[in-house]
C-alpha cells in the first residue's frame, strides 16, 4: 500500500494516543503552550473509557471533614500493599487538590455542599471523604468538559483511528502508523513527542467493567517495539460489577451508605474487614465476596451477592446514584429502590503498565534508562502510583494529573528537540499486519478464539489464583496464539472494518495476556489484588519489588531487580482495615 503523501502523511510536534482523560488533559496542556497537538483515538473521543468512571476524583480537599495531604499518601501506600513508589505518590497528592480546582475553573458541574464547595463522599480505603463527585456521572463530566476545553483551543483529533505500530529505533520514539477506521488506509504520524495513554486491558476477561475499545493496545505496542511492561499480574477486581454483565455499579453506592449481603441477609464485610466493611479497599472486598460465593453463601447458592440501596430511600438513591438505578433497571429489571442488586466481582482496572518515570518518560530497563520522545500516562502507564491495588478515585485523579505533568514535559521536549528520522520502511510492520489478515491462507476466526480467551481468564486469573490453574492458562494462551496465525478476515472492505480491527486487538490480547500469566506465575505470594491460594502471606522478604516483563525471540522474559521506592517513615505494615 502506497502512502498518499498529503492525506496520509502527518507531521505534528506531539501526538497523543488516547482520548481519555490522560490524553485530553496533556493534549490541553501542549496545546495551551502554543505547540500542535494531535489526539488520536480509536473512537470517539466522549466515548473513551475514562467516562465510565462514575464514583469520584481523589484530592484532599478536606471539605466535608478533616483531611492532609499525609492521610491521603498514606491510605494509596496501605491500598497498594506497599508496591506503590512513594515518591510518585508524594507526587500524586501534592498536585491533586490543583488539578480538581482547575477543573472546577473549566466548568465542571461537581456536586455541592450545601455552602457551595465541592462535596466529597466516602471511597473505600480513603480514611477521609475525599471523593469529589458529580453524582455518579463523575468521569463523564470530566470527560466532556476536557474534550470541549481541548476543541476551544485548536487540538487537532484523529478520530477512529487505530494505532497499528510505534515507530521506536535506538531508543528515540519517532511517531507511529495508524488505520483510519472510518475511510480505510494507513497513516504515518510523525512527531517529536508521542503519548500513550490508551487506557487499561479488561477486555482480556469475559466478565468486565471495561468498554469494549479497552484491548490494552498501547502495552501491546510496547511490547512489540521491544520494550518492556512492568507489574502486569495486579489487576483489579471491582467488587460490585452488575451480575453477569460486569458493568460497573460505582463503589459510590456503599460510599453514600449502600450494604453487600449474603443469601443469609448478612453484612458479610464483618468477617473479613470489621473496622472498614463495605468500604474497605477492592481487592479485600471482592476476595471477601468470593469467598461467599464458593462457601455457597451467593444468592440461591448461585455465584453472586446483593448490593442492596433500598435503606438510603429513593430520593437519595435519585440524586446520588442515578446512573447507577438505571443501569440495573435497564439491564436486570431490578429496581434497586425496591430490590437489592445482584452483582459479582468484575475485572475493572490494569495497576501495571507501561513503564514510566515521575515525569511520565517511558523507560526501558530497571536502571530508568529513558525512550527519549515517548511518554505514558492514565492507565495505559505503570508509574508505579498504585503498586499492587488502585483505591478507588485515585485513578481520574491519576490520569488528570499525570495527564497534565506529561503535557508539560512533552511541551518542554518538543521545544528543545526537532523530529527525529522515520525508518527506511515506516509502513512495514503495519502493512505486515493488514496483508496476513487479509491475505493469508488460515481458515481460524478470530471471535472464538477471543471468547475462549476471555472465558478462561475470567475463570483461571480472577480473585483467587494458584499454579494449576495459570499453568493451564498459559498453555491455552499459546495455543490460541498458534490459532491466531491461522486467522483470516472475512471482510476486505475499506470503510468501518470492524472485522478487521477486531482480529488486529485480538492479537493485542493475546499478546499482553501472556505478560500477566507469567508475571502471576513467578509472583509467589500474594500482595493487593494478586492472591494465590498457594502463597497466601505476602513476602517483603522475597518480593517486595516490581515485575518487568519483555518479549524476546518470542518469548516472556521476566527481571526483578527494579526496586520499590520507600520512604523511612512509611515502612511496610501488616494491612488490616
Ligand atoms: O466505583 C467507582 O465509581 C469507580 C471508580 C474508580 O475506579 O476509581
Amino acid at each position: 500500500m502506497k502512502i498518499d503523501e498529503a492525506r496520509n502523511y502527518h507531521k505534528i510536534d506531539a501526538v497523543i494516543v488516547g482520548a481519555g482523560l490522560a490524553g485530553l488533559r496533556a493534549a490541553l496542556e501542549v496545546a495551551k503552550s502554543g505547540l500542535a497537538a494531535a489526539v488520536i483515538s480509536k473512537v470517539y473521543p466522549t466515548r473513551s473509557h475514562s467516562g465510565g468512571a462514575q464514583g469520584g476524583i481523589a484530592a484532599a480537599l478536606a471539605n466535608v471533614s478533616e483531611d492532609s495531604l499525609e492521610s491521603h499518601m498514606f491510605d494509596t501506600i496501605k491500598g497498594s500493599d506497599y508496591l506503590a513508589d512513594q515518591d510518585i505518590i508524594e507526587r500524586f497528592v501534592n498536585e491533586a487538590l490543583k488539578t480538581v480546582y482547575e477543573f472546577e475553573h473549566m466548568g465542571v458541574p461537581f456536586s455541592r455542599t450545601a455552602d457551595g464547595r465541592i462535596n466529597q463522599r466516602p471511597f473505600g480505603g480513603h480514611s477521609s471523604p475525599r471523593a469529589c463527585f458529580a453524582q455518579d456521572v463523575t468521569g463523564h463530566v470530566l470527560l466532556h468538559t476536557l474534550y470541549e476545553q481541548c476543541l476551544q483551543h485548536n487540538v487537532l483529533f484523529f478520530n477512529e483511528f487505530q494505532v497499528l505500530s510505534l515507530l521506536v529505533s535506538d531508543d528515540v520514539s519517532r511517531g507511529l502508523v495508524a488505520w483510519d477506521i472510518r475511510n480505510g488506509g494507513l497513516h504515518i504520524f510523525h512527531a517529536r513527542a508521542v503519548l500513550l495513554a490508551t487506557g487499561g486491558y479488561g477486555r482480556a476477561w469475559k466478565v468486565t467493567s471495561n468498554a469494549h475499545a479497552n484491548t490494552g493496545d498501547g502495552v501491546a505496542l510496547v511490547l512489540e517495539a521491544g520494550l518492556p511492561l512492568e507489574d502486569m499480574e495486579f489487576v483489579q477486581f471491582h467488587p460490585t460489577g452488575l451480575y453477569k454483565h460486569g458493568i460497573l455499579l460505582s463503589e459510590a453506592a456503599r460510599g453514600e451508605g449502600a450494604y453487600i449481603l449474603n443469601d443469609k441477609g448478612e453484612r458479610f464485610m464483618k468477617t473479613y474487614a470489621a473496622a472498614k466493611m463495605e468500604l474497605a479497599p477492592r481487592d479485600v472486598v471482592s476476595r471477601a465476596e468470593q469467598t461467599e460465593i464458593n462457601e455457597g453463601r451467593g444468592i440461591g447458592g448461585k455465584d453472586y451477592v446483593y448490593l442492596d440501596l433500598r435503606h438510603l430511600g429513593r430520593q437519595k438513591i435519585l440524586e446520588r446514584l442515578p446512573q447507577i438505578y438505571d443501569l440495573a433497571l435497564n439491564y436486570l429489571k431490578v429496581d434497586g429502590i425496591k430490590e437489592a442488586i445482584p452483582i459479582q466481582p468484575t475485572a475493572h482496572y490494569s495497576m501495571g503498565g507501561i513503564p514510566a518515570n515521575v515525569r511520565t518518560e517511558v523507560i526501558k530497563d530497571a536502571a530508568g534508562t529513558v525512550v527519549k520522545g515517548l511518554y505514558t500516562a492514565g492507565e495505559a502507564s505503570c508509574l508505579s502510583l498504585h503498586g499492587a491495588n488502585r483505591l478507588g478515585t485515585n485513578s481520574l485523579q491519576d490520569a488528570a494529573t499525570f495527564g497534565r505533568i506529561a503535557g508539560i514535559h512533552m511541551s518542554e521536549f518538543c521545544r528543545e528537540n526537532n523530529f527525529s528520522g522515520l525508518p527506511a520502511q515506516p509502513l512495514e510492520i503495519a502493512q505486515g499486519k493488514i496483508d496476513r489478515l487479509w491475505n493469508g491462507q488460515g481458515k481460524e476466526r478470530h471471535a472464538p478464539i477471543r471468547e475462549k480467551l476471555q472465558e478462561n481468564m475470567t475463570k483461571y486469573l480472577g480473585v483467587f489464583r494458584n499454579q494449576d490453574d495459570m499453568l493451564k492458562m498459559l498453555v491455552m494462551i499459546k495455543e490460541l496464539q498458534e490459532r491466531y496465525r491461522q486467522v483470516t478476515v472475512d471482510d476486505h472492505g475499506d470503510v468501518f472494518n470492524l472485522d478487521l480491527i477486531e482480529a488486529l486487538e485480538l492479537e493485542n490480547l493475546l499478546s499482553f495476556s501472556e505478560v500477566i500469566v507469567e508475571g502471576a506465575l513467578a509472583r509467589q505470594e500474594s500482595r493487593g489484588a494478586h492472591f494465590r491460594n498457594d502463597f497466601p502471606k505476602r513476602n517483603d522478604g522475597e518480593w517486595l519489588k516490581h515485575t518487568l516483563a519483555w518479549r524476546r525471540d518470542g518469548k516472556i522474559v521476566l527481571d526483578f531487580s527494579k526496586g520499590v521506592v520507600i520512604y523511612p517513615q512509611y515502612q511496610p505494615q501488616e494491612r488490616k482495615y
